[in-house]
C-alpha cells in the first residue's frame, strides 16, 4: 500500500513516525504486563510508562495535574466519558452544527429520551466559524454544558474556543462546563486548557498527535470535581479493589478495565515526535498545502471549494466538489485511477453538510498531513484539475 498518496489525515494520520511502531514493539517485547500499582515489577513498569505518557500529554495541553489525564480508546470514547459523566436529567446543552457525530449522536439520543434539552448554534458558511455571541444568547439558567469542536472536520476551520471559554467563565463560572473536542487540532494548533478556559478537553491520539489507533483521552481541568461526574465505564482499576464502586480518584474513576498499554507506549513516542518537530511547523506545512489547492482550483468554474478561500484559519482539511461527479465517484476515481486516498461523503458531520447545502452526498475531503510532500501535492492537484477538465 506504500504507493498510495494518502490525503485522509483528518480520518487518521498516516504514516506514523517510525518511533511509534518501534516503541510499541519494544514495549510489547519487554514490559507489556497488565499495569498495576501493587503488582510485580513488570506490572509496575507498565504503570510507570503509562504515568509518564500521562505527564507528557498533561504538559502538552497546559494541564497542571497529570492524574486528571484520562486515557480512552479514541476521540468518541473520550467525548462519551465526558458528556455522559457530566450530564444529569433536565440539563440544557449547547452545541454547534459543526460537530462530529461523536458529539451529536450522544446528545441527540439524550435529548430524544427527554433526558436533556439541546440547542445547536450555526456557523458562517463564508468563514466556517461559529459566533460566541450565539452561544451567549442560547444560554439558559440550566445550561450545564457547552460542547464545541475546535477544528471542523469538514471545513478545517478553527473555532474561537478561548473566546467561548472566557465568556462562559465570566457569565456563570462553574455552572456551565465547557467541553472542547480537539480531534482535528491537538498536535497542530496550540491548546492550553488554562489560557483557553477549557473545563474538559477530549482528543483522539491517532490524528494530529500521530499516535496509533485505539488511543485517545480527556483532560479534566482542576475546576471540575469528581462529585460532578459519574463513571461512564465501571470495572477493574488495577488497585483499590476493596472499594465496591469505582474509587473516587482521578484518573481511575473514569478508567475501568485494562488500558491499551501498547498503544499508549506508541502515543508517548508520537507526542515526543510532535513536540520535537514543532506543531507550528506542521500547521504551516498543512496550511501551505491547503492554500495551494485553493489557489489552483478556486477559479475553476467546475470546482466548488467550501468555506473560506484562505487557509489562514484552517487546519489541513478542505472540502470540495467537482461538477459532473458525486463525491463518491470522485473519491473512487482518485483511488482507482490515481492511487490517491481522500474521503468522500458526510464525514460523520451531517449538520455541517446540511448547513453547507451538500447533504446528503457530502463533499470530497482532502486532508494533507505532516508527512505529505510537495511532489505528492502536485500529483493531487493535477489529478483534481484533470478530473474537472
Ligand atoms: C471533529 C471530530 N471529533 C471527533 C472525532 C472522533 O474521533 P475518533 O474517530 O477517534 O473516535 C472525529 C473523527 O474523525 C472528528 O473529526
Amino acid at each position: 500500500m506504500t504507493n498510495v498518496l494518502y490525503f485522509d489525515n483528518a480520518a487518521t494520520s498516516w504514516p506514523k513516525p517510525p518511533a511509534v511502531g518501534q516503541r510499541m514493539a519494544a514495549f510489547l517485547d519487554s514490559e507489556a504486563a497488565n499495569p498495576g500499582r501493587a503488582g510485580h515489577r513488570m506490572a509496575v513498569g507498565a504503570e510507570k510508562m503509562i504515568d509518564a505518557v500521562r505527564k507528557q500529554l498533561t504538559d502538552f495541553v497546559g494541564g497542571t495535574d497529570h492524574h486528571r489525564l484520562v486515557f480512552a480508546m479514541n476521540g468518541t470514547d473520550a467525548l462519551n466519558i465526558a458528556m455522559k459523566g457530566l450530564l444529569r436529567h433536565g440539563d440544557h446543552v449547547i452545541t454547534t452544527t459543526l460537530e462530529h457525530n461523536s458529539v451529536s449522536r450522544p446528545l441527540v439520543a439524550m435529548a430524544e429520551a427527554g433526558f436533556i434539552e439541546l440547542t445547536r448554534v450555526g456557523f458562517s458558511s463564508d468563514s466556517g466559524v461559529i459566533d460566541p455571541e450565539d452561544i451567549r444568547r442560547a444560554l439558559r439558567p440550566n445550561t450545564r454544558l457547552v460542547a464545541v469542536t475546535h477544528g471542523s472536520n469538514v471545513l478545517g476551520t478553527v473555532q474561537p474556543i478561548a473566546a467561548v471559554g472566557h465568556m462562559l467563565r465570566q457569565i456563570n463560572n462553574g455552572r456551565t462546563r465547557f467541553l472542547v473536542d480537539g480531534a482535528q487540532t491537538l498536535g497542530v494548533v496550540p491548546i492550553h486548557v488554562q489560557t483557553d478556559a477549557i473545563d474538559i478537553l477530549a482528543f483522539p491520539g491517532h490524528k494530529s498527535l500521530l499516535g496509533p489507533t485505539g488511543t485517545g483521552g480527556l483532560y479534566v481541568n482542576t475546576g471540575v470535581t469528581l462529585d460532578e461526574l459519574s463513571a461512564f465505564r465501571e470495572g477493574g482499576t488495577g488497585g483499590d479493589s476493596s472499594s465496591p464502586t469505582m474509587p473516587r480518584l482521578f484518573p481511575y474513576f473514569l478508567e475501568g478495565g485494562t488500558p491499551n498499554t501498547v498503544g499508549i507506549a506508541g502515543l508517548g513516542a508520537a507526542v515526543e515526535f510532535v513536540v520535537a518537530h514543532g506543531p507550528e511547523k506542521t500547521l504551516a506545512h498543512e496550511r501551505a498545502m491547503v492554500q495551494a489547492i485553493i489557489d489552483r482550483l478556486a477559479d475553476n468554474p467546475k470546482v466548488t471549494i467550501y468555506g473560506p478561500k484562505s487557509a489562514a484559519n484552517r487546519v489541513g482539511t478542505l472540502s470540495l466538489n467537482i461538477e459532473g461527479y458525486t463525491p463518491q465517484e470522485a473519491g473512487g476515481i482518485l483511488d482507482e485511477s490515481f492511487s490517491i486516498a481522500v474521503r468522500p461523503g458526510l464525514h460523520c458531520s451531517p449538520y455541517a453538510h446540511q448547513a453547507l447545502g451538500t447533504f446528503p452526498d457530502g463533499t470530497v475531503r482532502v486532508s494533507p498531513g505532516h508527512f505529505n510532500t510537495n511532489e505528492e501535492l502536485n500529483v493531487l492537484l493535477n489529478a483534481l484539475a484533470e478530473m474537472a477538465d
